[in-house]
């Protein structure tokens, strides 16, 4: 008991120094019996907690197990024996840990936390395409919904996209649902990509203007952009990854000044790992993303609520897409 009491301790200590960062100690203070509830429910209801990288800092420090990408998060579910995934993060990412763990009780802290992608697109609309294009093979991006998993051919992740599309057997590729990270990926490949038009309520904001702002404004920053951005804008940064290659480019680069074109708490959480670095903040915020607050996180262990629950005919057959894409990376 000493000894966990302890480690609570310590967990707070980290959360308070790294979350200190970005919050004031008012609201650190505020919110510190959050933090402590959520671990002691964590402890008895053996739960995992997930969190992608564009959590607030309060919620992706010191609660979650593992923070990252969707690909690494995708696995990390895959691999976990919890009773119960807590997914902070966005409902495609909390469908796709059902799809990948079906026997664990998976949890999200907000069913209205969706994603403008995931949402432009029906398993409808790629069965009209698979008439339209017949032969043609089918990758989605993982900013999906489970109808639209299970009639593509594979998924990919911004992490893996050019990968993914290379691995395929054929000169022509359907990329849905993202325009813009297929028009990215049509640069990197010899391949014809036919695109899907939906787009990142968030990533689409970026223009090339504010790129040529930026290199005026701060000519020694490193300008990093996601792939869900324009392709006219990621010609002209320095960088374009997925969200953790994004601080994997930061570490190897050892840059001093950085500029991220992408979502807000994605600069808040890397300040903290990386001190040294000056962020210049050019962020946008995702508004579903920022639905998962601590108190919801604390309402979602307390009172297991709100399960993600899919038929086993999705589950195995959206489960074939994304085994498809983990077999090749
Ligand atoms: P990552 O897989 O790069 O974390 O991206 C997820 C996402 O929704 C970005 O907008
Ligand atoms: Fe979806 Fe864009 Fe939000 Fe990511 S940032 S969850 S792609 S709306």
């Amino acid at each position: 008991m000493q000894g966990i009491l302890k480690m609570t301790d310590q967990i707070i200590r980290d959360w308070r120094e790294k979350a200190g960062k970005t919050y004031f100690k008012e609201e650190l203070d505020e919110r510190e019996p959050l933090v402590r509830e959520i671990l002691e429910l964590k402890k008895q209801k053996n739960a995992l907690i997930l969190g992608h990288n564009y959590m607030t800092p309060d919620v992706f420090h010191g609660i979650s197990d593992f923070v990252g990408d969707s690909l690494e998060l995708a696995k990390r579910s895959r691999d976990s024996q919890a009773d119960i995934i807590l997914f902070n993060g966005v409902h495609f990412m909390a469908e796709t840990a059902k799809i990948l763990n079906p026997t664990r009780k998976v949890l999200i802290a907000d069913l209205k936390a969706g994603c403008s992608l995931a949402e432009s697109m029906t398993g409808e609309d790629v069965r009209q395409l698979r008439a339209k294009y017949p032969g043609v093979p089918i990758v989605s991006y993982i900013n999906c919904t489970a109808d639209v998993k299970m009639e593509v051919d594979i998924i990919c992740t911004s992490a893996n996209a050019v990968k993914i599309v290379e691995s395929l057997p054929s000169d022509t590729v359907l990329v849905v649902p993202d325009g813009y990270l297929a028009q990215n990926i049509q640069k990197q490949t010899k391949k014809k990509i036919i695109p899907w038009p939906g787009k990142c309520m968030v990533h689409e904001l970026y223009t090339e203007f504010d790129v040529d702002m930026a290199r005026k404004s701060f000519p020694k920053a490193k300008i990093v952009a996601h792939p869900e951005c324009k392709d006219t804008v990621t010609a002209k940064v320095d960088f374009t990854g997925s969200t953790s290659q994004m601080g994997k480019y930061i570490r190897e680069s050892g840059a001093a000044e950085v500029l991220l074109m992408t979502e807000c708490s994605m600069g808040d959480n890397l300040r903290s790992e990386f001190p040294n670095v000056t962020f210049i903040s050019s962020c946008q915020t995702c508004p579903h993303m920022k639905k998962i607050t601590l108190a919801k996180v604390r309402d979602a262990l307390k009172y297991e609520q709100f399960e993600v629950t899919l038929s086993d005919e999705t589950i195995r057959r959206a489960r074939a897409s994304l085994d498809r894409m983990l077999a090749v990376v």
